[in-house]
């Protein structure tokens, strides 16, 4: 499966240079749904952006000169377009944190720090297995992200449009770091402990700094002992819609195959509907309530066709 994924979706990479309300008007303090473990979990994860893309944009640089294929080359360069347009808006997105008094900026200077001192010291073939690493983790969080839109009523329109058209081109990007990754590296059995090395060093680093991130930030903002607002969060993250639980089982084991390509999983539909939606309207703010429109009226025809089979089945027992 690998090879035939990997003719998917570069013709998807199209830059947007959007620029989004990011005030703290529109980054309310507890902007995930007014819930302050909802919102630190994410703001945990999103503080890490600004770096992360910097690091994914570096280790995709230096591999410009190694890369033999033209196609992976010219996505490699659109990548890093959508890249540094993200870093800039969610650089304003954590300015509005800090001036709440979340100090986001401490947090980011940790990651700041080890970037630099993982780019001084790996070679540029690791760099790019860590990066395709952390690509895998923000194209799987936007799947489940984008399928679930409903998550982000009560979040202000302009910041959640601003997320959704992240999600959109995280998932249009999902495979060029890897293919990046997989040209210059050689593939091979050697690329394969290299790909697998690379997602044990960034589970390894960035899983306890992602939990010390989030028990900072609660503590910092006086709710770490907030239970109410912890077990809504892991209802979210275990049960409904189970992010986390979905995360892993669905989309993080499959990694670890031999043959694994990152659009073996080939989720356009969902992007190209609000694709649609915005390249008619040019309005982020209607893609994002195509989009939800889309997920829920899918979520019924399933639901639908379950509770129809269901029902045949018990039509079927009750005759035999
Ligand atoms: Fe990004
Ligand atoms: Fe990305």
């Amino acid at each position: 499966m690998g090879e035939l994924a990997r003719s998917i979706g570069y013709e998807e990479v199209i830059p947007r240079d959007l620029h989004f309300r990011m005030n703290t008007e529109t980054v309310t303090r507890h902007w995930f749904n007014g819930d302050p473990w909802m919102t630190h979990w994410m703001n945990a994860i999103l503080a890490a952006v600004p770096d992360g893309e910097r690091w994914v944009m570096n280790s995709a640089r230096i591999q410009l000169d190694n890369l033999k294929d033209p196609e992976v080359r010219q996505a490699a360069i659109n990548f890093c377009k959508q890249e540094r347009i993200h870093a800039r808006e969610h650089d304003e997105m954590n300015k509005a944190c800090v001036e709440h008094g979340v100090p986001i900026d401490v947090v980011e200077r940790v990651f700041t720090r080890i970037r630099t001192s993982l780019q001084g010291s790996l070679s540029p073939d690791m760099q790019c297995s860590i990066a395709a690493a952390f690509e895998h983790f923000t194209a799987i969080i936007s799947s489940v992200m984008l399928e679930n839109p409903d998550l982000f009523d009560e979040t202000d329109p302009e910041l959640r449009a601003m997320l959704f058209w992240h999600f959109v081109e995280e998932t249009e990007h999902k495979g060029v770091s890897f293919d990046v990754f997989v040209e210059a590296s050689g593939g091979g059995l050697s690329g394969y402990f290299k790909r697998v090395g690379g997602m044990g060093l960034a589970v390894a680093v960035g899983v306890p700094i992602m939990v010390g991130n989030q028990a900072y930030l609660l503590y910092k903002d006086g709710q770490l002992t907030n239970w109410r607002s912890a077990i809504r969060m892991s209802d979210k993250l275990f049960v409904r819609p189970g992010i986390f639980t979905r995360i892993f089982a669905s989309h993080f084991l499959p990694y670890f195959s031999p043959d694994f390509h990152p659009w073996d999983d080939d989720n356009r539909e969902v992007i190209r509907v609000w694709k649609r939606a915005y390249d008619k309207s040019k309005d982020t703010h209607k893609a994002f309530d195509a989009l939800k429109a889309w997920t829920l009226r899918r979520r019924q025809s399933v639901n639908g066709s379950s509770a129809e089979s269901s029902g045949a089945k018990r039509k079927l027992a009750i005759a035999h």
